[in-house]
């Protein structure tokens, strides 16, 4: 087999996908659960237990346990049936979500979770947004039946309404709460009957076949006519299940279930293999590049530092695009021209160590480092490519900060400037003025960076309000007349961390006068790494 043939069996094998809700919706327990069935056991219980420690042990983010939110995202590894499959955990709170975003960029499909009383959440809306946005296809897993929750029917009518998709489902509902009797799958034309219990792994389910069967009838009574009445109905309105509008995002195969009884966890897993995309070509500035290419290309997509505090690492999470990685190959970051040879790759929990030597498109790798790598860097074996797509969100608030002590400036500045790499908050220089600005989409990266700039830095920081409520990066054709509109907006023009200008105003109306007064600039929200 030449290495070619051999890279794109290792890509058709691959799925990689984030999995997104609203915080509790059951994430964390479905995560966990996924990791269960497909085998990798002594996994399964870990999940929940890094949230638990997080929240009990850790230091560095003791906010999380303040708060009691996810602030990390993780990414883990499983092989399941004949496919390799990369996890990525996405932080739940609204606050967080510049980091969700880019995780979102790294994955070729996600997993949406939705806690089936509460339908659709104001957290669930903003990521599918993104997600329709980049056209990534999305399932959909309707969680805690075993709970008194909204009727089928109307949770399906607002995923449709709501967030604008159709939705097919795979499986539908016998009952719910305590008269929650099982799951029909629509394809198999078969239902699995529902029983409680966190720790039976999947097989042991009781399967009836058929709608027309008089056992169900019997046993489930007006729960399992209620069921094929519906099914009934859904035959006529619902439409066929078409995967080119799935991988286009217009529609999502739902499923139901209880993940914390283990319920209707296999379809699930089953369809990613089943129905999610195999790693696909990325567009770089240059050219496209497609993922069984021989050479090794890849961007990097998350920024972690000080994950332990007693080393302060910093991890930058990478999504391999094409090619093989091996350990210890020499790779140049195109942004600086850097060479480096990553030996030590921080792999993901994984079932299999060879897996942990090689990575294929769709494989996320971490590689240790002390900020050689950037938010947006592109890793490849030479070739000047430069991927596209990462996004950063123009900030909503802005903050002013200054060191309590002026002794401790430098490490405000080296603080400020990790968190910043990191994509934790945005980090501006004022072309006129000396105190640094912070720029957030929400309020708590503000008291996160505070606290981390204290634990880490030992710097006691003063947020400080600002003026400013907007902010847009401006770029113009003509280098003559940026310069121009520079030197007129010097008092509202910050540098950011690439040194893109960005212009900082107090409310909209000043955007449209300066926006109307200068026509050549171009004023952007949203900025792609480049
Ligand atoms: P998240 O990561 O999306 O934030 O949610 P997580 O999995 O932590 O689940 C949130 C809560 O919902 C947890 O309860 C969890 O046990 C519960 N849950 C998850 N799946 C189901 C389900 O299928 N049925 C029911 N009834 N509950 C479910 P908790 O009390 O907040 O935490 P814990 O004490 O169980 O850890």
């Amino acid at each position: 087999m030449s290495e070619n043939t051999e890279i794109a069996t290792q890509v058709k094998r691959r799925r990689t996908f984030a999995i997104i809700s609203h915080p509790d919706a059951g994430k964390t327990t479905l995560t966990e659960k996924l990791l269960l069935f497909s085998g990798a056991i002594q996994i399964a219980g870990s999940v929940k237990a890094r949230k638990a420690a997080r929240h009990a042990t850790s230091d560095w983010m003791e906010i999380e346990k303040q708060r009691g939110i996810s602030v990390a995202s993780s990414v883990m590894q499983m092989e399941y049936r004949d496919c390799v499959i990369n996890l990525l955990d996405t932080p739940g709170h609204q606050d967080f979500s510049e980091d969700t975003y880019r995780v979102l960029t790294a994955v070729d499909a996600a997993l949406m979770v939705i806690d089936a009383a509460n339908g659709v959440e104001p957290q669930t809306r903003r990521l599918l947004q993104v997600c329709r946005a980049r056209g990534t296809p999305i399932l959909t897993f309707v969680n805690k039946m075993d709970r008194e929750v909204q009727d089928p029917m109307s949770v399906m009518d607002e995923i449709e309404r709501e967030l604008g998709m159709a939705v097919v489902p795979f499986t539908w509902p016998v009952g719910m709460g305590k008269l929650f009797h099982g799951v029909y799958d629509r394809r198999e034309e078969r239902m699995r009957v529902f029983s409680p219990g966190e720790d039976k792994a999947g097989g042991d389910d009781e399967i009836l076949s058929g709608l027309d069967n008089a056992e169900a009838t019997k046993r489930f009574g007006a729960e399992f006519t209620q069921a094929q009445d519906e099914l009934e109905l859904l035959e006529g309105a619902s439409p066929e299940f078409n995967r080119e509008e799935f991988l286009a995002g217009r529609q999502t195969p739902m499923f139901f279930g209880s993940a914390i009884n283990n319920f209707g966890v296999q379809e699930v897993l089953d369809a990613l293999v089943d129905l999610a995309p195999a790693p696909a070509d990325r567009p770089a500035m240059q050219r496209i590049v497609h993922p069984d290419e021989k050479k090794f290309s890849g961007v990097v997509f998350k920024i972690q530092a000080n994950m332990d505090p007693a080393h302060r690492d910093r991890i930058a999470f990478l999504r391999v695009a094409s090619g093989e990685f091996t350990r210890g190959m020499k790779l140049k970051v195109v942004r600086s021209g850097k060479e480096i040879r990553p030996n030590t790759v921080v792999s993901f929990m994984s079932q299999r160590r060879e897996l942990l030597d090689t990575a294929f498109a769709g494989d996320i790798i971490g590689i240790p480092n002390h900020g050689v790598l950037q938010l947006g860097d592109t890793l490849t074996e030479g070739e000047a490519l430069q991927f596209t797509g990462l996004p950063f969100f123009a900030p909503e608030m802005f903050r002013a900060v200054e060191v309590a002590d002026p002794l401790r400036s430098k490490q405000l500045r080296a603080g400020l400037t990790q968190l910043g790499e990191e994509g934790a908050i945005q980090v501006f220089r004022p072309i006129a003025g000396s105190l640094l600005l912070l720029g957030a989409v929400g309020q708590l990266q503000f008291e996160v960076v505070a606290h981390r700039l204290e634990h880490e830095y030992g710097v006691k920081a003063r947020i400080l309000q600002s003026n400013f409520n907007l902010a847009r990066w401006v770029t113009c054709d003509d280098a003559n007349e940026l310069k121009k509109f520079m030197d007129a907006n010097a008092h509202r023009v910050a540098l950011d961390a690439v040194d893109a200008p960005t212009l900082l105003v107090d409310h909209s109306a000043t955007l449209r006068a300066v926006e109307q007064q200068w026509p050549k600039i171009k004023f952007h929200a949203l900025r792609e790494h480049a």
